[in-house]
Protein backbone atom coordinates (compact mmCIF):
# COMPACT_ATOMS: atom_id res chain seq x y z
CA UNK A 1 0.00 0.00 0.00
CA UNK A 2 0.98 3.52 -1.12
CA UNK A 3 0.39 5.54 1.66
CA UNK A 4 -0.07 2.93 4.59
CA UNK A 5 -0.26 4.82 8.33
CA UNK A 6 -0.28 8.48 6.87
CA UNK A 7 -3.06 10.85 7.93
CA UNK A 8 -4.91 12.31 5.30
CA UNK A 9 -7.17 15.24 5.47
CA UNK A 10 -9.09 15.95 1.80
CA UNK A 11 -11.17 19.09 1.34
CA UNK A 12 -14.58 18.55 -0.44
CA UNK A 13 -14.78 14.81 -0.36
CA UNK A 14 -18.07 14.47 0.31
CA UNK A 15 -18.52 14.08 -3.60
CA UNK A 16 -16.86 14.54 -6.86
CA UNK A 17 -13.33 14.43 -7.08
CA UNK A 18 -12.52 14.75 -3.70
CA UNK A 19 -14.59 11.42 -3.02
CA UNK A 20 -13.05 9.71 -5.25
CA UNK A 21 -9.74 10.85 -3.82
CA UNK A 22 -10.54 9.67 0.04
CA UNK A 23 -11.38 6.61 -1.65
CA UNK A 24 -8.21 6.01 -3.26
CA UNK A 25 -6.46 7.49 -0.27
CA UNK A 26 -8.35 4.92 2.22
CA UNK A 27 -7.49 2.11 -0.31
CA UNK A 28 -4.08 2.56 -0.36
CA UNK A 29 -3.37 2.67 3.84
CA UNK A 30 -4.03 6.20 4.90
CA UNK A 31 -6.06 7.37 7.93
CA UNK A 32 -9.07 10.18 5.85
CA UNK A 33 -10.39 13.34 7.06
CA UNK A 34 -13.78 13.42 5.05
CA UNK A 35 -14.72 17.16 4.70
CA UNK A 36 -17.86 18.66 3.62
CA UNK A 37 -19.58 22.19 3.98
CA UNK A 38 -23.06 21.02 3.84
CA UNK A 39 -24.16 17.50 2.24
CA UNK A 40 -23.75 15.90 5.37
CA UNK A 41 -25.35 12.53 4.39
CA UNK A 42 -23.29 12.44 1.34
CA UNK A 43 -19.75 12.42 3.37
CA UNK A 44 -21.02 10.01 5.74
CA UNK A 45 -21.57 7.79 2.53
CA UNK A 46 -17.99 7.95 1.99
CA UNK A 47 -16.97 7.48 5.50
CA UNK A 48 -19.32 4.19 5.80
CA UNK A 49 -18.04 2.93 2.25
CA UNK A 50 -14.16 3.79 3.76
CA UNK A 51 -14.91 1.50 6.85
CA UNK A 52 -16.95 -0.67 5.30
CA UNK A 53 -13.58 -1.68 3.37
CA UNK A 54 -11.73 -1.94 6.37
CA UNK A 55 -10.31 1.68 6.00
CA UNK A 56 -10.26 4.40 8.87
CA UNK A 57 -12.04 7.87 8.38
CA UNK A 58 -13.94 10.57 9.81
CA UNK A 59 -16.43 13.05 8.67
CA UNK A 60 -16.20 16.33 9.59
CA UNK A 61 -18.62 19.35 8.39
CA UNK A 62 -16.13 22.62 7.78
CA UNK A 63 -16.27 25.64 4.93
CA UNK A 64 -13.18 25.88 4.25
CA UNK A 65 -13.93 30.21 4.32
CA UNK A 66 -14.58 30.29 8.17
CA UNK A 67 -11.22 30.04 10.15
CA UNK A 68 -12.82 28.96 13.30
CA UNK A 69 -14.13 25.88 11.67
CA UNK A 70 -10.88 24.94 9.89
CA UNK A 71 -8.84 25.34 12.90
CA UNK A 72 -11.05 22.87 14.68
CA UNK A 73 -10.97 20.07 11.44
CA UNK A 74 -7.48 19.91 12.44
CA UNK A 75 -7.27 20.01 15.88
CA UNK A 76 -9.82 17.20 15.48
CA UNK A 77 -7.74 15.46 12.92
CA UNK A 78 -4.70 15.74 15.34
CA UNK A 79 -6.91 14.96 17.99
CA UNK A 80 -8.35 11.48 16.15
CA UNK A 81 -5.66 10.25 14.32
CA UNK A 82 -2.23 11.75 15.75
CA UNK A 83 -1.26 13.58 13.41
CA UNK A 84 -1.46 15.26 9.41
CA UNK A 85 0.77 13.61 6.43
CA UNK A 86 -1.18 15.11 3.61
CA UNK A 87 -3.58 17.74 2.61
CA UNK A 88 -5.78 17.97 -0.61
CA UNK A 89 -7.29 21.19 -1.01
CA UNK A 90 -9.63 20.18 -2.83
CA UNK A 91 -12.98 21.75 -1.74
CA UNK A 92 -14.37 24.53 -4.96
CA UNK A 93 -16.98 26.53 -6.58
CA UNK A 94 -17.66 27.23 -9.96
CA UNK A 95 -19.92 29.98 -10.46
CA UNK A 96 -19.90 31.00 -14.51
CA UNK A 97 -21.70 34.11 -15.55
CA UNK A 98 -21.21 36.84 -17.84
CA UNK A 99 -18.34 39.58 -16.62
CA UNK A 100 -21.22 42.87 -16.24
CA UNK A 101 -23.53 40.26 -14.09
CA UNK A 102 -20.87 39.64 -11.63
CA UNK A 103 -21.38 40.89 -8.28
CA UNK A 104 -19.00 41.51 -5.61
CA UNK A 105 -20.74 38.91 -3.60
CA UNK A 106 -20.35 36.82 -6.64
CA UNK A 107 -16.49 37.23 -6.50
CA UNK A 108 -16.44 37.32 -2.59
CA UNK A 109 -17.91 33.98 -2.19
CA UNK A 110 -15.80 32.20 -5.29
CA UNK A 111 -12.66 33.52 -3.45
CA UNK A 112 -12.74 32.41 -0.71
CA UNK A 113 -13.38 29.05 -1.52
CA UNK A 114 -11.08 28.79 -4.07
CA UNK A 115 -8.70 30.65 -2.52
CA UNK A 116 -8.37 32.15 0.89
CA UNK A 117 -9.70 28.02 1.81
CA UNK A 118 -6.57 26.90 0.77
CA UNK A 119 -4.75 29.49 2.83
CA UNK A 120 -5.99 29.05 6.15
CA UNK A 121 -6.00 24.83 5.12
CA UNK A 122 -2.33 25.25 4.40
CA UNK A 123 -1.38 27.19 7.17
CA UNK A 124 -3.32 25.07 9.75
CA UNK A 125 -1.83 21.91 7.95
CA UNK A 126 1.76 23.23 7.65
CA UNK A 127 1.91 24.09 11.32
CA UNK A 128 1.67 20.59 12.51
CA UNK A 129 3.67 18.88 9.56
CA UNK A 130 6.43 21.35 10.25
CA UNK A 131 6.29 19.74 13.77
CA UNK A 132 6.33 16.60 12.59
CA UNK A 133 9.09 16.93 10.07
CA UNK A 134 7.18 16.50 6.99
CA UNK A 135 4.47 16.58 4.84
CA UNK A 136 2.91 17.33 1.29
CA UNK A 137 -0.19 19.99 0.73
CA UNK A 138 -1.51 19.79 -2.40
CA UNK A 139 -4.15 21.62 -4.21
CA UNK A 140 -6.70 21.11 -7.38
CA UNK A 141 -5.98 23.70 -9.03
CA UNK A 142 -7.32 23.63 -12.85
CA UNK A 143 -6.82 23.98 -16.50
CA UNK A 144 -8.13 27.54 -15.80
CA UNK A 145 -5.13 28.47 -13.87
CA UNK A 146 -2.91 28.61 -17.19
CA UNK A 147 -2.30 31.34 -18.13
CA UNK A 148 -4.10 31.41 -21.54
CA UNK A 149 -6.74 29.35 -20.51
CA UNK A 150 -9.00 31.34 -18.57
CA UNK A 151 -12.51 31.03 -19.81
CA UNK A 152 -14.63 33.56 -20.99
CA UNK A 153 -17.79 33.84 -18.59
CA UNK A 154 -15.90 32.29 -15.99
CA UNK A 155 -13.61 35.36 -15.25
CA UNK A 156 -13.81 34.51 -11.36
CA UNK A 157 -13.29 31.08 -11.26
CA UNK A 158 -10.52 31.58 -13.84
CA UNK A 159 -8.44 34.00 -11.59
CA UNK A 160 -9.10 32.32 -8.37
CA UNK A 161 -7.51 28.99 -10.08
CA UNK A 162 -4.77 31.59 -11.62
CA UNK A 163 -4.16 32.36 -8.20
CA UNK A 164 -3.74 29.34 -6.68
CA UNK A 165 -1.30 28.29 -8.80
CA UNK A 166 1.12 30.88 -7.91
CA UNK A 167 0.09 29.96 -4.26
CA UNK A 168 1.29 26.44 -5.34
CA UNK A 169 4.51 27.38 -6.45
CA UNK A 170 5.05 30.41 -3.92
CA UNK A 171 4.15 28.39 -0.89
CA UNK A 172 6.06 25.46 -2.32
CA UNK A 173 9.48 27.84 -1.83
CA UNK A 174 8.21 29.02 1.70
CA UNK A 175 7.66 25.48 2.63
CA UNK A 176 11.06 23.70 1.22
CA UNK A 177 12.19 21.88 2.02
CA UNK A 178 10.48 20.02 4.74
CA UNK A 179 7.01 20.54 2.69
CA UNK A 180 6.56 19.78 -0.51
CA UNK A 181 3.65 21.63 -2.38
CA UNK A 182 1.90 21.05 -5.65
CA UNK A 183 -0.92 21.12 -7.77
CA UNK A 184 -3.12 19.68 -10.26
CA UNK A 185 -5.01 20.74 -12.94
CA UNK A 186 -7.83 19.23 -13.79
CA UNK A 187 -9.42 19.71 -17.60
CA UNK A 188 -13.51 19.39 -17.59
CA UNK A 189 -14.62 16.23 -15.28
CA UNK A 190 -17.46 13.73 -15.15
CA UNK A 191 -19.01 15.36 -11.74
CA UNK A 192 -21.80 17.58 -10.68
CA UNK A 193 -19.81 20.43 -11.83
CA UNK A 194 -20.04 19.32 -14.94
CA UNK A 195 -23.72 17.45 -14.51
CA UNK A 196 -25.11 21.06 -15.27
CA UNK A 197 -23.74 21.86 -18.79
CA UNK A 198 -25.60 22.18 -21.47
CA UNK A 199 -25.21 19.70 -24.34
CA UNK A 200 -23.62 22.31 -26.39
CA UNK A 201 -20.90 23.14 -23.40
CA UNK A 202 -20.67 19.52 -22.72
CA UNK A 203 -19.78 18.94 -26.55
CA UNK A 204 -17.48 21.65 -27.13
CA UNK A 205 -15.79 20.20 -23.67
CA UNK A 206 -15.43 16.50 -25.76
CA UNK A 207 -14.13 17.89 -28.71
CA UNK A 208 -11.79 20.25 -27.39
CA UNK A 209 -10.06 17.11 -25.71
CA UNK A 210 -7.75 15.60 -28.10
CA UNK A 211 -8.78 12.34 -26.42
CA UNK A 212 -12.06 12.98 -26.83
CA UNK A 213 -13.66 12.37 -23.46
CA UNK A 214 -13.93 14.41 -20.00
CA UNK A 215 -11.95 13.45 -17.33
CA UNK A 216 -13.31 10.78 -14.53
CA UNK A 217 -12.46 11.54 -10.82
CA UNK A 218 -10.67 8.62 -10.41
CA UNK A 219 -8.18 10.21 -13.22
CA UNK A 220 -7.68 12.89 -10.73
CA UNK A 221 -7.47 10.75 -7.49
CA UNK A 222 -4.43 8.59 -9.54
CA UNK A 223 -2.34 11.70 -9.96
CA UNK A 224 -3.16 12.86 -6.32
CA UNK A 225 -2.07 9.29 -5.27
CA UNK A 226 1.05 9.41 -6.94
CA UNK A 227 2.03 13.44 -5.55
CA UNK A 228 1.04 11.73 -2.18
CA UNK A 229 3.37 8.56 -1.88
CA UNK A 230 6.72 8.57 -1.76
CA UNK A 231 7.30 8.22 -5.28
CA UNK A 232 6.82 11.75 -5.71
CA UNK A 233 8.76 12.72 -2.99
CA UNK A 234 11.88 14.60 -5.19
CA UNK A 235 8.80 16.98 -6.71
CA UNK A 236 7.28 20.37 -5.02
CA UNK A 237 5.97 23.08 -6.90
CA UNK A 238 4.59 21.47 -9.63
CA UNK A 239 1.56 21.41 -11.58
CA UNK A 240 0.00 18.27 -13.29
CA UNK A 241 -2.33 18.19 -15.82
CA UNK A 242 -4.67 16.15 -16.18
CA UNK A 243 -7.06 16.66 -18.98
CA UNK A 244 -7.40 14.33 -21.43
CA UNK A 245 -4.98 16.73 -24.04
CA UNK A 246 -7.65 19.75 -23.41
CA UNK A 247 -4.80 22.16 -22.99
CA UNK A 248 -2.67 21.23 -26.22
CA UNK A 249 -2.85 23.93 -28.64
N1 LIG B 1 -15.32 19.22 -12.41
C1 LIG B 1 -14.48 19.87 -13.20
O1 LIG B 1 -14.68 19.95 -14.43
C2 LIG B 1 -13.24 20.51 -12.62
C3 LIG B 1 -12.22 20.92 -13.48
C4 LIG B 1 -11.08 21.53 -12.95
C5 LIG B 1 -10.97 21.71 -11.58
N2 LIG B 1 -11.97 21.29 -10.77
C6 LIG B 1 -11.80 21.52 -9.32
O2 LIG B 1 -11.83 20.29 -8.64
C7 LIG B 1 -12.35 20.47 -7.32
C8 LIG B 1 -13.48 19.50 -7.07
O3 LIG B 1 -14.44 19.68 -8.09
P1 LIG B 1 -15.67 18.68 -8.29
O4 LIG B 1 -16.09 18.82 -9.71
O5 LIG B 1 -15.35 17.35 -7.74
O6 LIG B 1 -16.76 19.43 -7.37
P2 LIG B 1 -18.17 18.95 -6.80
O7 LIG B 1 -18.56 17.61 -7.33
O8 LIG B 1 -19.10 20.10 -6.97
O9 LIG B 1 -17.85 18.77 -5.22
C9 LIG B 1 -17.43 19.90 -4.51
C10 LIG B 1 -17.03 19.47 -3.11
O10 LIG B 1 -16.52 20.62 -2.42
C11 LIG B 1 -17.27 20.82 -1.22
N3 LIG B 1 -17.32 22.25 -0.92
C12 LIG B 1 -17.76 23.27 -1.68
N4 LIG B 1 -17.60 24.44 -1.03
C13 LIG B 1 -17.05 24.13 0.18
C14 LIG B 1 -16.65 24.89 1.30
N5 LIG B 1 -16.78 26.24 1.33
N6 LIG B 1 -16.12 24.25 2.36
C15 LIG B 1 -15.99 22.90 2.38
N7 LIG B 1 -16.34 22.11 1.34
C16 LIG B 1 -16.88 22.74 0.26
C17 LIG B 1 -18.63 20.21 -1.50
O11 LIG B 1 -19.27 19.89 -0.26
P3 LIG B 1 -20.85 20.14 -0.11
O12 LIG B 1 -21.49 19.14 -1.01
O13 LIG B 1 -21.13 19.89 1.32
O14 LIG B 1 -21.10 21.56 -0.55
C18 LIG B 1 -18.20 18.95 -2.29
O15 LIG B 1 -17.73 17.95 -1.42
C19 LIG B 1 -12.78 21.95 -7.25
O16 LIG B 1 -11.75 22.71 -6.65
C20 LIG B 1 -12.93 22.33 -8.72
O17 LIG B 1 -12.75 23.72 -8.94
C21 LIG B 1 -13.09 20.68 -11.24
Amino acid sequence: MRLEGKIAVITGSSRGIGRATALTFAREGAKVVVNCRANVSEGEEVVSAIKNSGGQAILVQADVSVPQEIKAMFERTVGEFGGLDVLVNNAGIDRPKPFFELTVSDWDETMKTNLYGPFLCAQEAARIMLERGGGKILNTCSVRSLYHAGRQGNIAYSASKAALYNFTTTLAKELAPTIKVNGIAPGPANTDISAVWDEETRNKALEDSYLRRLVEPQDIANAFLFLASSEADAITGELLVVDGGYNLL
